[in-house]
């Protein structure tokens, strides 16, 4: 898939050279901010596509957002091997909840970093390979892959140890924001079994941006329950696996996981790190054989579950397109699962809305109930390509380079009028801009990428 020409409102030098400036301003040293204010920490998936941005222009700088990231990780206690959702580098108070909140050590352990307790969509070991057919630099690779690689394998070991720990072949995440899809329609019905907390906190999130494009307070009630519930079993994973009030098979999560435990095989390989790489792939196995259970007739696609329950999330969301990214989508489902996203791609003029727009539940400008988030479109326009269906990734592919155009670098974008919602100077948006860019520039396609 080629870049199409991005040069409506804002040419394509004018868009570089505003992404590399935008993660220039968003660098704390070594690591990248989401955007200044409203999310002054290093958070988890961000990392991994701020990356590939970074890889376009310094291939040093674009290692050290994982070398940064992997100081976060957990080293003891049962959950040694998590990367946390947010790495609290250094303190800020424009955030809520901050490292005072979380309690990290909770559970007797040291840790020289303050983090979150939980996790978030691991795409990083995909965007690594990725990264090495981007001209990567043999010295600079040498000094950089073995560590990460090595971090990461911890890390998806904890994913299949402490997120299913029943080998049902499919993870649970234990918090919306885990999920990285923060309020979700897909979630409520979930969440709505979680207590609302008592306790008094301050939000910050609406002193920067309005509350029209933001979770609700009763989200936020629930969401701060189940950061204390986390604390209150000092991060004991049976215990959460057990008796947390929000238990989910993330579609997204899984998705991503699975493609990224494929990528990490492939590292693992390069590296002769046998072992990981038996374990990886026998994880993806049963992955693949669990993964009919999330298909939803109803729909048309294939959905999160409620891991208490057992009842499928029928809320239509995105999330369910990633499974032709994460290699997941059974032969037999596949022409269903086009046929929902041509529905989908025929009732808005940008794409890919979060929610579908003709669900009730449909928000265009709050957060992850409506908007466009680029990124996700990126992964799912891969997916499609990688598996033959290169129109329908095509069309996703230019609907992002015209959102771009029109709107510059936002957190996520409005489906009815393109307009930037959200978080401005953003930088996954910047650095997936710059990703796409570098393709063009170099007559790549992404299929010519091995990120396996
Ligand atoms: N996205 C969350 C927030 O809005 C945290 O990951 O703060």
């Amino acid at each position: 898939m080629n870049l199409p020409a991005v040069s409506k409102e804002h040419s394509a030098e004018e868009l570089t050279a505003l992404a590399k400036q935008t993660l220039v301003a968003n660098d704390r040293g070594g690591y990248t901010v989401p955007t200044a204010g409203l999310y002054p920490f290093q958070w988890n998936w961000d990392a991994g596509v701020t990356a590939l941005g970074w890889m376009t222009f310094d291939q040093q700088r674009a290692w050290d957002e994982f070398h940064s990231l992997l100081r976060g990780q957990w080293q003891s206690g049962a959950q040694e091997g998590l990367i946390p959702h947010i790495i609290f580098h250094q303190n800020a108070d424009s955030y809520f909840p901050g490292p005072d909140q979380w309690g990290c050590e909770a559970d007797g352990s040291v840790r020289n970093i303050p983090t979150t307790s939980i996790c978030q969509p691991p795409l990083h070991a995909t965007m690594i390979r990725a990264m090495l057919d981007m001209g990567a630099d043999p010295a600079i690779t040498e000094k950089n892959l073995k560590p990460i690689v090595q971090g990461l394998v911890k890390h998806h070991r904890w994913w299949y140890r402490c997120r299913d720990p029943f080998d049902t072949g499919l993870v649970f995440s234990s918090h919306p924001w885990e999920s990285g899809m923060d309020n979700s329609p897909a979630w409520d019905a979930p969440l709505a079994n979680v207590p609302r907390t008592t306790r008094a906190y301050t939000r910050k999130d609406l002193g920067h941006v309005d509350s029209s494009m933001r979770p609700t307070q009763e989200f936020y009630d629930r969401v701060v329950y189940l950061m204390d519930f986390n604390r209150s079993v000092a991060f004991d994973p049976i215990r959460i696996a057990k008796e947390s009030p929000y238990r989910v098979n993330d579609i997204c999560i899984i998705s991503i996981l699975n493609r990224a435990s494929h990528s990490l095989a492939g590292l693992c390989d390069q590296l002769g790190l046998m072992d990981a790489a038996i374990f990886l792939r026998a994880r993806c196995a049963m992955t693949a054989a669990a993964i009919s259970q999330l298909w939803s007739e109803k729909l048309g696609q294939y959905v999160s579950r409620n891991a208490i329950t057992g009842e499928l999330l029928q809320a239509p969301t995105h999330a369910g397109f990633l499974t032709w990214y994460g290699r997941l989508v059974e032969p037999s489902r596949d022409a269903q699962q086009q046929a929902t996203l041509l529905a989908w791609l025929s009732e808005t003029p940008y794409a890919l809305p979060s929610t579908r727009s003709s669900y009730p539940g449909f928000e265009p400008a709050r957060y992850w109930r409506g908007p466009i988030w680029q990124h996700l479109t990126t992964l799912i326009a891969e997916g499609l390509d990688r598996c033959g269906h290169t129109e329908l990734g095509k069309r996703l592919h230019q609907s992002t380079a015209a959102l771009f155009a029109k709107s510059g670098f936002y957190e996520y974008y409005h489906p009815l009028t393109g307009a930037g919602l959200g978080g401005g100077s953003f930088s996954w948006t910047a650095a997936t801009y710059l990703f796409w860019n570098y393709l063009h520039d170099h007559q790549l396609h992404l299929q010519d990428l091995r990120a396996a």
